[in-house]
Formats: structure tokens, sequence, C-alpha cells
């Protein structure tokens, strides 16, 4: 450790600690034309939302990785694009709860707190349901979405609306088209009435 007296300037100051500037579920003044109960209501929501979303981006990921069968490639490149997606969505929640004054929630312990996705087990589990985990988190995600968009527009924070609707939402709803078009239970090489014709 330097001393001031033959510290130099270009040294880093590592170490350094003091009290948080803000705690969390807090928020503060912003001059957005937007009343402070409406502001927390949607911090709280979009935290939700938040925590939802990186769990299931992170389910995505662990599937990505442990996923295998005959699908194996499909899948495997799906839960990844999948993955990329929530992240990016991830990053416009988080954004928002800063610049409506509050604190985004950021890491593992205190997601899985506040998460409303079921655990799933540390070792593998079968493509199907892998699947039918993916789509019940999706569900969990699109129905918070829809009343909380609902909440945002009657509150009159629009931008938290349009969130909510144009990227959760509609997110969501087409990654959960592509996944479940996968358990879908038809024939591969012969036609399921028997006919060839
Ligand atoms: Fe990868």
């Amino acid at each position: 450790m330097p001393t001031t007296k033959d510290a130099s300037r270009a040294t880093p100051i590592t170490g350094q600690k003091a009290h948080e500037i803000q705690q969390y579920g807090h928020v503060v003044q912003m001059p957005l034309a937007l009343g402070d109960k409406e502001r927390r209501t949607s911090c709280e929501n979009l935290n939700q939302v938040l925590a939802d979303s990186i769990t299931l981006r992170d389910m995505y990921k662990k599937h990505h990785w442990q996923v295998t069968g005959p699908t194996f490639l499909q899948l495997h490149e799906l839960f990844d694009k999948h993955a990329g997606e929530q992240t990016a969505l991830i990053d416009s929640i988080a954004e928002r709860v800063q610049l409506l004054g509050g604190v985004s929630i950021a890491m593992a312990p205190d997601v899985a707190e506040t998460t409303s996705i079921p655990r799933p087990p540390k070792g593998r589990e079968e493509a199907p349901v892998q699947i039918s985990r993916l789509l019940q988190a999706h569900e969990i995600i699109l129905l918070e979405a829809r009343s909380m968009a609902k909440q945002a527009a009657d509150s009159g924070d629009d931008g938290t609306n349009d969130l909510l609707v144009s990227d959760v939402i509609r997110l969501n709803e087409m990654q959960v088209w592509f996944v479940s078009q996968h358990v879908v239970d038809v024939p591969l090489v012969h036609a399921g009435n028997g006919h060839t014709t």
C-alpha cells in the first residue's frame, strides 16, 4: 500500500468502501412528469419481470449446455438464440427501473429470492422436460406482464406500458411459438393416417 508521501497519482486506489448511495426499493425524484407513487409501482413491477426474465435467460443457458438427443443441434442453437434475446430485454428492463429513479435487481441471490419461476434441478433433464419448464416460465412472465402493462397504462406510465407490451410480451410470445413447436407429436417419416397418397 503506497503511503501519501510516496504514492504516485497513477497508482490505482483499491479496496475502497462506503455506504450505498441508494437503498433497494427506494425511488428518487426524477423530472419525468410522473408521480412518485406511479414510478414506485412501475419499479416494483419491472423488478419482478426483471428477476423472472434473468431466471428464464439462465434457464435457457442451462438447457443450451445440457440438452441432448436427436434434436440436439436445433435446440442447442435455439436455446442460445433465446438466451441472447432475453439478455437484450433484461438490459432494457433494468435501465428503465433506473431511469424511473429506482434500483434494478441484479445479482443472482437477489434474483433467486424474487423470482416466481420454480427452480429447476442442478442435474440434466430430457429435452421435453426442459421445454415444459421453459414454456411454464414464459407463461408466468406473460401473465404478470399483461396485468402490469394495464396497470402502467392506467397510471399514465406509457413508457413502461410500451416496454411491457412491445418488448416483454411480444418477445415472450414469439419464443413460446418457437419452443412449443418442438413438442408437437407429428410423425417424422410415415404420415399419421397410414396413407401414402
Ligand atoms: Fe454456447
